[in-house]
C-alpha cells in the first residue's frame, strides 16, 4: 500500500490516510454573518465522499472585523455552533475527520472600516491604514481565539488549526518587519501566538491535537527566513502545538529578492526543515497534487501529511483518484459508486 494511504494518529485523532483538504476560503456570496450554509455543506461533504482523511475548513474568524471579507466564516458567537455541527456531522458520516482553521485577518481585513494590527502600517500602499491594537485589546483578542476554539469543540470538530501564516494577525505579530511594538507583544515576537496557543489549548480536550499553519519564509524586502521561523515555532510547540502546516509568504509589502516559488513541491523543503529543526510532525502543502509527488512527500519522510488545495477545488474526488492511481483496486470507492469501477 502507498505511504499516502497509510493511517496516521496524532494524540487521539486517527486519520484513515495522509491526505488533507487544505483550508480554502470560499468567499461564498451566500455566507451571511459568518454562518456556513448549503454551499459549504455540499462543498465539504463532497470532499469527504471523495476520500480525504482530514478536511480543514477555511479560515474562520474570531470576530466580524477579523474576516478578510464579509463573505468569510466566523465562530464569534454561540449562534454559529449549530450550522458548523451540521457540517461536521455530514463529514463524519462520510468517513473523514474534520478541523477548522481559526484566524484573525488583522491588517488584512479588507471589509473592516478600520482594520487592526500590531501597528498602523498598511500591508500594501493602496490598502486601508490599520489602527494599532492597544495591549489590552491584544489580550482581549487572545480570549476571542479561545472562545472560538471552545465553540469549535462544541460543534464536534476533531482538531483545530490556528492560522499563523499568510500575513494574518498571528503572522503579523511574529514578523520583525511588521511588528515594531515596544510592549510585551513586541519585545517578544512569539508572545501573541504563544498566548493564543496556550489559551486555545486550555479549552481543547487533552486528546485533541492542535495544528498551526506557519509561513516559513517571508518574501518581502527584509523578510524573515527559516531561522526566525524555527525560533517562533519552537515557542509555539512548547506552548502546545502538535503539528505545523508549513506554508510561506503572504505578508504583503514590496516583493524582495526571494520570490515565491510556483513549481511542484516548492514548499516541501520548508516542511522538512521545520520537521528536522523542531522534531515535530509536519503537513506539507503547495502544488503537491500530482499523486506521485504527494506519495514522495510522505514516503521520503519529508512530511507526515500532505494538504491539497486547488487540486481538490478542481476535483472533489482527488483523494480517491490519487489512491486509486497508487494502490489500484485496493483503494475502494464509496459503495454507491462501485459500479463505476467494475
Ligand atoms: C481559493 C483559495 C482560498 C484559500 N484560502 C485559504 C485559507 O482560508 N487559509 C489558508 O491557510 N490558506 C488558504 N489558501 C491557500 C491554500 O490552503 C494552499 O495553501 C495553497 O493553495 C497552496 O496549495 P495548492 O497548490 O494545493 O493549491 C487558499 C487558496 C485558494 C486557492
Amino acid at each position: 500500500m502507498s505511504a499516502l494511504g497509510q493511517p496516521y494518529q496524532l494524540r487521539g485523532l486517527k486519520l484513515k490516510n495522509r491526505i488533507v483538504m487544505s483550508p480554502m476560503c470560499q468567499y461564498s456570496v451566500e455566507a451571511e454573518d459568518g454562518q456556513p450554509n448549503d454551499w459549504h455543506f455540499v462543498h465539504y461533504a463532497s470532499r469527504a465522499v471523495g476520500g480525504a482523511g482530514l478536511i480543514i475548513l477555511e479560515m474562520t474568524d474570531v470576530e466580524p472585523d477579523g474576516r478578510i471579507s464579509n463573505r468569510d466564516l466566523g465562530l464569534w458567537s454561540d449562534d454559529h455552533v449549530p450550522a458548523f455541527r451540521r457540517l461536521v456531522d455530514a463529514i463524519h458520516r462520510h468517513g473523514a475527520k474534520v478541523g477548522v482553521q481559526i484566524a484573525h485577518a488583522g491588517r488584512k481585513a479588507l471589509d473592516a472600516a478600520t482594520p487592526v494590527g500590531p501597528g498602523d502600517e498598511p500591508f500594501a500602499p493602496d490598502a486601508k491604514k490599520p489602527r494599532a491594537l492597544t495591549t489590552e485589546e491584544a489580550r482581549a483578542l487572545v480570549v476571542k481565539f479561545a472562545d472560538a476554539a471552545r465553540r469549535a469543540v462544541e460543534a464536534g470538530f476533531d482538531t483545530i488549526e490556528l492560522h499563523g501564516a499568510h500575513g494574518y494577525l498571528i503572522h503579523q505579530f511574529q514578523s520583525p518587519g511588521i511588528n515594531k511594538r515596544t510592549d510585551e507583544f513586541g519585545r517578544d515576537l512569539s508572545r501573541f501566538g504563544v498566548e493564543v496557543v496556550r489559551a486555545v489549548r486550555q479549552v481543547m480536550p487533552a486528546d485533541m491535537p492542535l495544528l498551526m499553519r506557519t509561513s516559513a519564509v517571508e518574501y518581502m524586502e527584509g523578510g524573515y527566513g527559516l531561522d526566525h521561523t524555527l525560533k517562533m515555532c519552537s515557542a509555539y510547540r512548547d506552548a502546545g502545538v502538535d503539528l505545523f502546516d508549513v506554508s510561506s509568504g503572504g505578508e504583503g509589502g514590496k516583493p524582495g529578492p526571494t520570490q515565491p516559488g510556483n513549481y511542484p513541491g516548492y514548499q516541501l523543503p520548508l516542511a522538512r526543515a521545520v520537521k528536522d529543526g523542531l522534531g515535530v510532525p509536519v503537513m506539507a502543502v503547495g502544488m503537491l497534487d500530482e499523486p506521485a509527488l504527494a506519495e514522495y512527500a510522505v514516503a521520503s519522510g519529508d512530511a507526515d501529511l500532505v494538504a491539497v488545495g486547488r487540486g481538490m477545488l478542481r476535483n472533489p474526488y482527488w483523494a480517491f483518484d490519487a489512491l486509486r492511481k497508487l494502490d489500484g483496486a485496493d483503494a475502494a470507492p464509496p459503495a454507491q459508486y462501485q459500479r463505476a469501477y467494475l
